[in-house]
């Protein structure tokens, strides 16, 4: 049977690891110039109805690197923009290629795509889920400190990056301390999803200095997601005390990591100097997006 990876839930405990464990033989294999060659004869097809810097690259890139093609399309460049069901889309784009990459706004499409497609559809993003990014951040927090014992803290908004750390906390395990303004809370079944699950430790605060006490990362994204422009004022205001600034980072172990998923906001959620600081491994976390997204297609669609 095929799989789709739509949000972490998709994944085990097991399967988690063994994707992280497999990122990381990729990583030394690509830094060796002698990667795996898994998606040689592969066509990967990347539908991206947002922007992405990171994603859409690092997607090629990987396919690239082992051995594969990608075919990148926009919204506009496709019949999506002319509101041809994405039902139908699916079966046609099943008949030409192996694997479908998807970004866009209601996660709902996705499920939809992912249930007519016969291929794996692979979610780089929604507006409720972005598990790609939260893999890719699990290795680079086990690349630098340990997923054992881990204490996680969310500053910010409980957005779609939040949803999936919160998928992640309940199947690893770790605890997750969530520090979001009223009214920016993670979704209610997003929660009560996980704390069904035997392991869930999540807390949400409203006080960022509560969820980084103890905590050995921090992790923030833009207040105004993709699709929120028009809200971004009134986001601003409602986040003013939500900012990665150093007075937060001195309310937390002095080794804390600070991730972003990027793209930052310099002077919103996070301020120049502790992105650019030493406790910051912003761009490492960019450069395991490649790796993860790799070991992905390699497990889903490769010829091992
Ligand atoms: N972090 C992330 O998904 O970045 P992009 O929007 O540039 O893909
Ligand atoms: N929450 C952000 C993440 C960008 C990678 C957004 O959805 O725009």
């Amino acid at each position: 049977m095929k799989r789709d990876l739509l949000s972490i839930r998709d994944l085990s405990r097991v399967e988690i690891l063994e994707l992280i464990s497999r990122a990381e033989t990729i990583k030394r294999e690509i830094a060796a110039g002698n990667p795996r060659r898994s998606l040689s004869g592969r066509i990967v097809g990347l539908i991206f109805v947002k922007p992405s810097t990171r994603t859409r690259v690092s997607f090629e890139a990987a396919v690239y690197r082992l051995g594969g093609q990608a075919m990148f399309m926009t919204a506009q460049d496709t019949q999506i923009s002319r509101h041809e069901p994405l039902a139908d889309m699916a079966r046609v784009l099943d008949r030409y290629i192996d694997a479908i990459v998807i970004r866009t706004f209601g996660h709902q499409d996705v499920e939809e795509l992912a249930s007519y497609a016969s291929v794996p559809v692979i979610n780089a993003l929604t507006d409720r889920f972005h598990p790609c990014q939260v893999l890719a951040d699990l290795l680079t927090i086990k690349e630098k400190r340990s997923l054992d014992k881990l204490t996680v803290a969310w500053v910010g908004d409980g957005n779609n990056v939040a949803h999936s750390w919160i998928n992640a906390s309940a199947r690893l395990g770790f605890r997750l301390n969530l520090a979001c303004p009223p009214g920016f809370q993670p979704d209610e079944e997003v929660l009560s999803w996980a704390a069904v699950q035997r392991q869930s430790a999540i807390r949400v605060t409203p006080d960022p200095v509560e969820a980084v006490s103890g905590a050995d990362v921090i992790y923030t994204d833009v207040w105004a997601s993709m699709g929120q422009e028009s809200d971004a004022d009134r986001r601003r205001k409602a986040f003013r005390n939500y900012q990665v600034n150093a007075d937060l980072l001195a309310a937390a172990p002095r080794d804390a990591l600070v991730l972003h998923c990027l793209p930052a906001h310099r002077g919103e959620e996070i301020t120049d100097d502790v992105l650019e600081g030493p406790q910051s491994v912003v761009f490492d976390q960019a450069e395991n997006r490649l790796h993860v997204q790799a070991a992905l297609l390699d497990w889903l669609i490769g010829d091992a």
